[in-house]
């Protein structure tokens, strides 16, 4: 079955065609990222990613068909994000599809983001075990879920305030080190010492289990501005390091407590930050030692790809066979799950 993926939630304007069924592999997949565009902003200007993707979309979906040597009439699914993310952004890849859909009589396959993200580690590890814990840490979000299998997903933890990617991208934003922040920080990292500062992992005063994360940008600019510290300073390198130390220490602890209340026999990091250097040893490390496989996406699939909408896209079609697959009132939502109410927000 060849199915092609259509990504456009943030920043990235993606497509990627992949094939499933007796062979499993990513055929081609074209990124056209808009970093540059937003880089002078230090965060993503809405009006502009949208703008950008409505320009690039249809030649980066030629583009992915021309490199495999395939066409429309040979497609057989498409599935494209319709949220959570920047709404006029959704609304362009989803109008796109909705198009493809029904100029060539394709079923549509709407798929969540983040669910997504987590579906990218699947891409070369098909056999993860049940039940387990994901973990999506990106620029959008923060959510800890107990899945028993890949449909059956219940939200432990999200974040009450930012994103962690948001929080390395501000911080790197306000000492001038450009966007995004995440791989700048990362870097970073490995010159600094990681002992040289402490933090104090939040916890939450009503007893949830919600992350939060704005206390530590306020903790980082309080210690720059009290003790001093320029960004060219080995004591900045020193505090990023120590910041960046603490924060894995914050989501490695909340993922230790739901492995051990759930009983989860796997761990999944998934997302932007999932790329970054540290998280992805220590997690490792963490977890092997107690014997829990973890697993992370391959580093091209940590941040914004099609290759995980399409493989998401195949796997809800399966699961849901009896569904309306060429629903054209089909909207675009810019808000993540609700725990409580079932309802996006
Ligand atoms: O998943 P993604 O592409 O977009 C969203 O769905 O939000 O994640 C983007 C985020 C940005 O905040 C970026 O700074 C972060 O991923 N990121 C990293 C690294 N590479 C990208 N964070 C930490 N370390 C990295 N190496
Ligand atoms: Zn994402």
């Amino acid at each position: 079955m060849l199915i092609l993926g259509i990504e456009t939630s943030c920043d990235e304007t993606a497509a990627a065609l992949i094939e499933r069924g007796s062979s499993n592999r990513v055929l081609s997949e074209k990124i056209k990222s808009q970093i540059p565009l937003h880089a002078r902003y230090g965060g993503v200007v809405p009006e502009i990613a949208s703008r950008s993707h409505l320009e690039y979309i249809d030649l980066i979906t030629d583009q992915v068909l021309k490199e495999s040597g395939r066409t429309m009439k040979e497609i057989d699914l498409l599935s494209v994000t319709n949220g959570p993310g920047l709404i006029g952004s959704l609304l362009v890849g989803l109008s796109f599809a909705k198009g493809l859909s029904y100029q060539n009589q394709i079923p549509l396959v709407p798929v969540d983001h983040i669910f997504s993200h987590i579906e990218s580690v699947f891409i070369d590890h098909p056999d993860i075990a049940y039940p387990l814990v994901a973990l999506v840490v990106s620029g959008g979000h923060t959510s800890l879920f107990f899945q028993k299998s890949k449909f059956d997903r219940q939200l432990i933890s999200k974040t009450r305030d930012d994103a962690i990617g948001e929080i390395l991208d501000k911080i790197a934003k306000f000492f001038g080190l450009g966007y995004p922040g995440g791989p700048v920080l990362d870097k970073i990292y490995h010159s600094g010492d990681p002992a040289c500062f402490t933090f104090t992992l939040p916890r939450m005063s009503d007893g949830s289990n919600d992350f939060s994360f704005s206390g530590y940008k306020t903790a980082v600019l309080r210690l720059a501005k009290e003790k001093h510290i320029l960004s060219e300073s080995q004591l900045f390198t020193d505090l990023i390091a120590s910041f960046l130390h603490s924060i894995v220490d914050y989501l490695l602890l909340k993922t230790t407590e739901a492995v051990n209340q759930y009983s989860a026999k796997s761990v999944i990091v998934a997302g932007g930050v999932s790329r970054n250097s540290l998280l992805r040893k220590k997690f490792q490390d963490v977890f092997n030692r107690k014997n829990i496989p973890t697993y992370l996406p391959l580093p091209e699939f940590c941040t914004d790809n099609a290759s995980m909408v399409a493989w998401m896209g195949y796997e809800t079609f399966n699961h849901y066979p009896d569904r309306n697959y060429f629903d054209y009132y089909l909207n675009a939502y810019s808000r993540s799950y609700s725990r409580e109410s079932g309802k996006h927000r």
